[in-house]
């Protein structure tokens, strides 16, 4: 064995301890990640049962029944304290209102403007281009009025939040008498909210919408169809999304099938 020989592989074996020298700071943050997420789920929290969702499958959609249900339930109960703030009046067609329709909603908003011509805001009616106004003028009036907790914005809440519009669901439908839970005034058991001890009370009880429709307002019907309406405002361009996809999906099927042939063709007199 001659010595440039050895010195190559020294040389190498030393350019190799170089580069996992350089790896381990990312493996130490790994495991610190890893740890953390074991620490947080050995704090018990309840997984969301799985519901089924028209819009969850490959080529689903929003069933419009269960929007237009869910928004009467967002703007009767959650929108006393929850703004959507990304949603504007016109998105509303979505759910097939017409544009008629919109614009008599529209109008039983007051919406701040201004300032005129002597600086001062005003408020006026909406207008189909106006965005939902929230229930408070800012944060700290928010949390002032519901036990220093702040309500969300609704419009991304359940994109935001790990098992999305099932967690939701399951929020809604999840508060249980307290088992001996420590909680402070104001705040109530919740089994799907992280560290239970949620400064929510109960939106949703039994018969608290008259639909307009004539579905029964059960509670579980009703913390359904709002999240199915918050969902839709998560992604109002999901339907496109998936409808685009697919056409993405048979063109590359075709292309591939195309491009087969012409493999085929070009080798056929090679062996
Ligand atoms: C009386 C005021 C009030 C009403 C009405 C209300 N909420 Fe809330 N909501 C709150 C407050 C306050 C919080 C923050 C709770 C906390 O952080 O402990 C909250 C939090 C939430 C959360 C977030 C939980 C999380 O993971 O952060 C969701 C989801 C939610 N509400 C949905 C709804 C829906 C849907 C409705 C209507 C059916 C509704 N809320 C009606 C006050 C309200």
């Amino acid at each position: 064995m001659n010595l440039t020989f050895l010195s190559s592989i020294v040389t190498s074996a030393k350019a190799e301890i170089q580069v996992i020298k350089s790896w381990i700071p990312f493996f130490a943050r790994m495991t610190i990640a890893l740890l953390s997420l074991t620490t947080l789920s050995a704090e018990h929290v309840s997984i969301p049962a799985k519901q089924n969702w028209s819009f969850n499958k490959l080529t689903g959609t929003f069933d419009r029944g269960a929007m237009q249900r869910g928004f009467q339930v967002y703007r009767q109960v959650c929108s006393a304290c929850h703004s959507i703030k990304l949603i504007s009046f016109r998105h509303l067609k979505a759910l097939g209102l017409t544009d008629a329709e919109i614009k008599v909603l529209a109008s039983q908003y007051q919406i701040k403007d201004g300032p005129n011509d002597s600086g001062e805001m005003f408020e006026r009616p909406g207008r189909p281009s106006d965005y939902f106004p929230s229930p408070y003028a800012n944060d700290k009036q928010a949390r002032a009025a519901n036990n220093g907790a702040s309500p969300v914005d609704q419009s991304l809440i359940v994109k935001a939040r790990q098992h999305g519009a099932d967690y939701v669901f399951a929020l809604l439908t999840g508060f249980k008498e307290n088992p001996n839970f420590q909680l402070s005034p104001g705040q109530y058991y919740n089994e799907f909210f992280p560290g239970h001890a949620i400064s929510m009370a109960p939106p949703l009880s039994e018969g608290l919408v008259t639909y307009n429709d004539g579905t029964k307002a059960t509670v579980e019907q009703m913390a359904r169809d709002v999240t199915t309406f918050l969902a839709w405002a998560s992604e109002p361009e999901m339907e496109q999304r998936k409808r685009l996809g697919l056409k993405v999906l048979m063109y590359l099927l075709v292309m591939t099938g195309l491009f087969y042939v012409t493999m085929r063709r070009i080798w056929k007199g090679v062996k």
